[in-house]
């Protein structure tokens, strides 16, 4: 069976689920693909801290150390923030690499631009993992926009603010002790800031605003909120009327192709479909021509349903890329 060689860069939360399911799922992948793949690189900050068993498997601080192994046919990215992800991902495409990101902050910012460097060097990108953790939200725009138009997408998008406002909600702990829970669950970012800010959904509906509609709005014109000002007497009063707050993103474009959104807590009553998703969930309402209301709703964070992600988009790429044998 043939092999693709990969690289891991990161081996956090997402790093280590992406690692444990192609372990776990080795089987039914080959199965699937009809490769075998073997993960010969992992890059970390930190080469002493103490983590699972990796076997045979290069585990460096040092970028050129992965890039100098011969024959990589495949980066999986899951490090921190804009840099140096995006040169790490540049570098891999221009040395005809397929890359798989999980890196919001990186993406919302460098997608157009790595989309294009992919594009000329006949590379794939996947980044559903970027968005809305286990929900296969960016496969889905791409496939609906085959024949159909996207006019407002609405979604709750950070798993830590649904966590935290359930919680709250559910079992009265304070914001605080909310939030330490879901960081030791691996669903916030390790500064949890742009998570409970808002900036984290703000990104993510970026990315998929570029996917849905070929542009972001201008990023000031986007009112942008988070849950880190409401308070557990605000939920439980909100509860006492019937009402849940759900931090929700938003964006829609008019006839005339103009965009306008906002990302912050709402007050949501029974008849809203958001009312009834709960803990890390994440929800996203698709308003399109053909559709009307296409909702999707699953796991928006944590090691598994992100590692999920990224390894279906291992499987998508493979099949790309069989397809692009066949005919030719
Ligand atoms: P994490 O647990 O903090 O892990 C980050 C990993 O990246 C660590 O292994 C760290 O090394 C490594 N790293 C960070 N900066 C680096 C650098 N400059 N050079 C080399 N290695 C570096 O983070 P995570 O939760 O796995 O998230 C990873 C990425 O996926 C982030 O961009 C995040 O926004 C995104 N994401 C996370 C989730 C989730 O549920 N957690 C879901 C979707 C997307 P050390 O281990 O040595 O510190
Ligand atoms: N910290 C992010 C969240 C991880 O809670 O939604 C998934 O992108």
């Amino acid at each position: 069976m043939p092999t693709i060689r990969a690289a891991i860069l990161g081996f956090g939360t997402v790093g280590e689920g992406i690692y444990r399911i192609l372990n776990e799922r080795k089987k039914e992948i080959e199965e699937q693909t009809g490769y075998t793949i073997e993960v010969v690189s992992i890059l970390v900050r930190d080469t002493k801290k103490e983590r699972i068993p990796t076997p045979g498997v290069l585990v460096t601080d040092d970028i050129r150390d992965v890039f100098a192994q011969p024959q990589l046919d495949l980066v999986f990215e899951a490090i921190v923030g804009e840099e140096p992800a995006y040169a790490y991902l540049s570098e891999a495409i221009s040395k005809g690499y397929d890359v798989i990101t999980a890196n919001k902050a990186m993406f919302a910012v460098h997608g157009p631009a790595l989309l294009d460097q992919a594009q000329i060097a006949g590379v794939e990108i996947g980044f559903e993992a970027t968005t809305a953790g286990g929900v296969p939200i960016i496969r889905t725009v791409k496939n609906l926009l085959a024949g159909d138009r996207i006019q407002k997408i609405q979604g709750i998008l950070n798993g830590t603010s649904n966590f935290i406002l359930t919680k709250m909600r559910q079992d009265e702990v304070s914001f605080k002790e909310a939030l330490k829970e879901a960081q030791v669950l691996g669903y916030a970012e390790a500064d949890p800031t742009d998570d409970i800010g808002g900036k984290d959904a703000f990104r993510k509906l970026m990315i998929l605003s570029q996917l849905a509609f070929g542009k972001q709005a201008d990023w000031e014109t986007i009112e942008m909120r988070g849950i880190d000002q409401v308070t557990l007497e605000e939920v439980l009063d909100a509860g006492r009327c019937g009402l849940r707050y759900r931090h929700i993103a938003e964006i829609t474009i008019d006839e005339t192709g103009n965009l306008s959104g906002s990302v912050g807590p709402v007050l949501v009553g029974a008849s809203h479909p958001f009312y009834g998703i709960d803990g890390v969930d994440n929800s996203i309402i698709l308003n399109t021509d053909y559709l009307g209301a296409l909702t999707l709703t699953g796991p928006g964070a944590g090691m598994y349903p992100t590692g999920n992600a990224m390894v279906n988009d291992y499987i998508q790429i493979i099949g790309t890329r069989k397809n692009e044998l066949i005919s030719n």
